[in-house]
């Protein structure tokens, strides 16, 4: 395994599709993996995390930075580059070990064959840097014209996000310094570019192009390189300024071009000495997973402390650069056994935005705090009433993910105990984790319905993760959720002396903590959770079981438009128990120490032909419950899959007439999920690491770190002994 993907494919619309394939990025910006010269047609983007625009009624987005890459060539006055001329011959590759882009393309021109080769990475020792290198060589004396700059025409889905570009071009620099619509908000990219041989040069600004031009002549065979630092910071980055930017640049210009790569490769080895996962014996798995993990590190925000990820990481637009359920319930894993402290960032960002699901909750009527479900700065949810666009009328779609999807304020609840069982850090219950338990619990306890005369609670029109049902009542996977959150709200309000009498008495001052255990405690005994009927099944919700009971390729027939919403008021799955993804399925796994080994087998192979894995987000849920019913056999394929959701063509771009393609970092964390939980059958209950592997065949070796508990292990398992030892930082 050489820990590098490559593409000799020259199409000009699978490169700009698969950008996302290829892309570096750090966490603070994602850089999709397209060529130079592409225009914003050919959709290249420096994807911002963190900040956003909206214009006019249209969706609030992230923002694309003005593209500093950009760079071009004329040989005899003639352009060259994708589209436009055929090349003679073209590769990318992806060095996801130290996360470099480049390519290699070459064309025949009128008298000779000119070559143009380039690298890039996003830096990971300062996450402001973008180091590129760009050379052209001919084997002719070709008169060559090199573009490089800035280029403000940015690739955007509901913009244009800049009202006004301010621009500077000098020897070598040039910036440009874009002002948001909505807010004035400020974004920055200033570049040097350094290029030692000699040259005629010119710079101007113009259709939103700040460009210099270096002209000269080749020297057959002669490589003739450019180095370029670009710096990208916005108004939202404390502390940066023009100044602070150009001296990175100063430091770029002094140390070079390869000393910064030294510095960021280093930074990614850091990375990985924790953070990979080999196997022996199954290189494809191997390699499909660690570039599942590749994705997952180039979008950590590990420069920030408050912050979490996009469900599409930072590969460009779609999703509206929000954050949902995916980072609890699939990525957090990754960190908290390899980062903890990426996890705590992760978290935080919740905790930070409590303010947001408390205005949520209270807007639709109910207490406590109701999560975004598509959460932007400040849990601000960016998820509109009409998510979907109708394939046959063009309008748009009323969907009920924003009203309706209640599971996501337990997820919360999950990503912040989960990280404070794990770790056995309790820092970020008391700052403001309490809080936000209690505060779901709360919004729970407003939705609880409970009959004239009955015993039970209920809870009713919900969506559940699958959103081709919608409205529905008792959805288990949501009661259970709910059910959870009550627990944990008891578990943390009974146990309050352990967090000191500080917090202790600043919790006692805004709740009465009695009153709340009361009602916790109630709800937590009394809310329904349908349990498996006599065939073993459990009812996905009420009225399931009356459904049409059909498979996936019957509904599948039944499509009159490829693009068409399957859920909906009238979509093809809606009547039918054809699900979009794992939903009783992804409640057996988080409980299954509660279900006895047959119910979950008889669930797997009951829901497992009528879900259409519609998501990204369902593959691995199959995969470990497969594992936790002792089939890893069974479990591989949909491990498979969702390793190889970023590197296989034909996973689902569109809901409706919205664009949803871009990386899947939740299918990356699933990955990870199954290989080291599930596979490596690793688990962390009552402060104790258990290791307990059912490897596939094939497998031969697996070795992994895990930190919990304060201490980080090196985990080696082999057939013959598995061997957990602890390592010294
Ligand atoms: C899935 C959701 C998921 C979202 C973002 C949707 O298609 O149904 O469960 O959170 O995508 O990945």
């Amino acid at each position: 395994m050489d820990w590098k993907i490559r593409t000799s494919d020259r199409d000009v619309e699978r490169i700009s599709t698969r950008g996302n394939r290829f892309l570096v990025g750090n966490g603070y910006l994602g850089i999709r993996g397209t060529l130079e010269e592409y225009r914003k047609e050919q959709l290249p983007a420096v994807n911002l995390a963190g900040i956003f625009d909206q214009v006019g009624d249209s969706w609030r987005e992230p923002l694309n930075a003005p593209n500093g890459l950009y760079t071009y060539v004329k040989v005899d006055g003639e352009a060259y580059g994708l589209p436009g001329q055929e090349p003679l011959e073209h590769e990318m590759v992806l060095d996801y070990r130290n996360a470099l882009f480049s390519r290699k393309t070459s064309w025949k021109t009128g008298r000779g064959v000119v070559t143009v080769i380039s690298e890039r990475f996003a830096s990971r020792a300062e996450v402001h840097l973008i180091g590129m290198k760009y050379t052209v060589t001919a084997d002719f004396h070709a008169d060559v014209e090199l573009y490089t700059g800035i280029d403000g025409n940015v690739w955007e889905i509901n913009g244009p996000h800049y009202r006004q570009m301010e621009a500077q071009v000098l020897e070598n620099r040039a910036e440009i310094t874009a002002i948001t619509q909505e807010k004035g908000d400020t974004v920055t990219v200033m570049e040097a570019v350094c290029a030692d041989f000699p040259h005629g040069s010119e710079g101007s600004w113009r259709n939103k192009e700040a460009l210099h031009k270096y002209e000269f002549v080749t020297e057959p065979g002669r490589a003739y390189q450019i180095r370029k630092g670009i710096v990208v910071f916005t108004s939202k980055d404390a502390g940066w300024s023009k100044e602070r930017a150009g001296q990175v640049l100063e430091e770029f210009s002094d140390s070079g071009y390869e000393a910064e790569k030294q510095k960021h490769r280093q930074a990614w080895e850091e990375k990985w000495r924790y953070g990979q996962v080999l196997v022996e014996g199954d290189d494809q798995a191997m390699e499909a997973l660690n570039y599942s993990l590749y994705h997952l590190l180039s979008i950590a925000p590990a420069h920030a402390k408050s912050m979490s990820i996009p469900a599409r990481g930072l590969s460009g637009q779609t999703y509206k650069g929000a954050v949902f359920w995916d980072t609890e319930m699939f990525m957090l894993d990754y960190f908290l056994f390899t980062d903890p402290a990426v996890a705590r960032t992760l978290m935080k960002y919740r905790v930070d935005t409590l303010g947001g699901a408390k205005q949520k909750a209270a807007q639709y009527g109910w207490e406590g705090a109701y999560y975004a479900w598509e959460s932007q700065e400040g849990g601000y949810d960016a998820c509109t009433d009409y998510n979907v666009v109708d394939v046959f009328t063009g309008r748009p779609m009323r969907t009920f993910f924003r009203d309706k999807q209640y599971h996501i304020s337990a997820a919360i609840v999950y990503g912040i105990m989960r990280y404070s069982h794990i770790t056995g850090d309790d820092s970020l219950l008391k700052e403001g984790g309490l809080e936000t338990v209690i505060e779901c619990a709360r919004f729970y306890y407003s939705l609880l319905l409970k009959r004239a005369g009955g015993t039970r609670y209920e809870i009713h029109d919900v969506i559940g993760p699958d959103e081709y049902h919608e409205r529905v009542n008792n959805n288990a996977y949501t009661n259970r959720m709910a059910k959870y959150t009550f627990q944990m709200a008891v578990e943390l309000l009974t146990g309050l002396d352990r967090f000191g009498d500080r917090v202790k008495e600043s919790i006692e001052q805004q709740y009465r903590v009695p009153k709340l255990l009361e009602q916790f405690e109630d709800a937590a005994e009394h809310l329904y959770v349908p349990a498996p009927d006599e065939q073993g099944i459990i009812e996905q919700f009420d009225g399931y079981g009356n459904l049409e009971d059909v498979f996936v390729d019957q509904v599948r027939s039944r499509l009159l438009h490829e693009k068409e919403y399957w859920g909906g008021a009238y979509g093809v799955a809606s009547q039918t128990k054809v699900i979009k993804q794992a939903d009783v399925v992804t409640m057996l796994n988080l409980f299954s120490d509660e279900y006895p080994e047959d119910i979950c087998l008889k669930n797997w192979k009951y829901y497992e032909p009528r879900t259409e894995h519609g998501s990204s987000l369902s593959a691995c849920m199959y995969a470990m419950l497969a594992c936790k019913c002792g089939m890893p056999r069974e479990a591989y394929p949909f491990f498979v899959k969702s390793a190889r959701a970023d590197l296989n063509d034909g996973g689902k771009e569109w809901a409706g007439l919205i664009y949803i393609g871009g990386t899947h970092p939740a299918a990356s964390g699933g990955a990870y999920m199954t290989a080291v939980e599930g596979f490596g059958g690793v688990s962390f209950t009552e402060g104790k690491l258990k290791v307990k592997p059912q490897l596939p065949e094939n497998w031969k070796r697996m070795k992994f770190h895990i930190c919990c508990g304060g201490k980080r292990y090196a985990v080696d398992i082999r057939p013959e002994e598995t061997t957990v030892e602890e390592v010294e930082e």
